[in-house]
């Protein structure tokens, strides 16, 4: 399985010092920072209304704006050497992409459920240099994931958390998900993000997760870097 990697999710940090924020990370171990972008993401699997997304109509989230482009770009050029591992919960996400490569993103993760034509994307992400990630939320199946996206992506994130925003519980359920894809796709960077720390990081990891993203239990901890030692720890065992 490959190494562990660690993500903290930005969403988290104090937006009026952002790159401080990133800088503060890097120098307590992260090895990526997760930015989650958020555009009334087109939820196609599922037309429940969920408590913790209360803003979640007819199937359709309601526009949640949290960062864009120009935001990257600004942090890309101040934080020397980061990785952005950017998390578009966004509708066409075909759209982006250029706006995302030309601010300095290194991975650009897309959600199944948006996307039209995976195979493609994942393409035009690569012509942009940039990593492909593909996002399954937690109704859609580990099966959505077929065997051509799965071996053309780079990254694939199993959502622990219906996508919207940070602080929401742990969803075990979907961890077996994990496990279908680290059998499927041994080599690849296998991703959970949704209420993912401490508490959590063992089902994670032994299920066959290396990229851990963890808001709320990291920059909310008082010893930041303690938390990314243990997560760190716990996947590579
Ligand atoms: C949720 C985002 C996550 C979020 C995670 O929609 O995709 O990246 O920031 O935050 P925590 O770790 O607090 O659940
Ligand atoms: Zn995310």
């Amino acid at each position: 399985m490959p190494q562990a990697i660690i993500s903290p999710s930005v969403l988290a940090s104090d937006f009026g010092q952002l790159t401080a924020e990133c800088k503060r990370m890097i120098k307590d171990g992260a090895d990526w920072l997760h930015m989650g972008m958020f555009r009334g993401f087109y939820h196609l699997v599922s037309n429940e209304i969920h408590p913790p997304c209360p803003d979640v109509m007819d199937g359709h989230f309601v526009p949640n704006i949290t960062m864009g482009a120009p935001i990257l770009s600004c942090v890309h050029k101040s934080v020397p050497g980061i990785f952005m591992d950017c998390h578009m919960m966004v509708s066409q996400p075909e759209i982006w992409i250029n706006d995302v490569a030309n601010a300095g993103g290194a991975l650009y993760c897309f959600h199944i459920e948006a996307a039209s034509d995976p195979i493609s994307l994942i393409k035009a992400i690569h012509d942009r240099k940039m990593k492909a990630g593909v996002a399954i939320s937690p109704d859609t199946p580990s099966l959505a994931i077929t065997d051509e996206i799965g071996h053309s992506a780079d990254m694939l994130l199993v959502m622990t958390v219906y996508p919207g925003r940070g602080g929401q519980k742990f969803l075990e359920r979907c961890v077996p998900k994990v496990a279908e894809l680290r059998a499927r796709f041994p080599e690849k960077d296998i991703e959970v993000d949704g209420g993912v720390g401490p508490k959590t990081i063992d089902v994670c990891a032994q299920a066959g997760s290396n990229v851990i993203v963890a808001g709320t239990a990291i920059f909310g901890a008082d010893d930041p870097k303690a938390v990314i030692k243990t997560l760190r720890g716990t996947v590579n065992t």
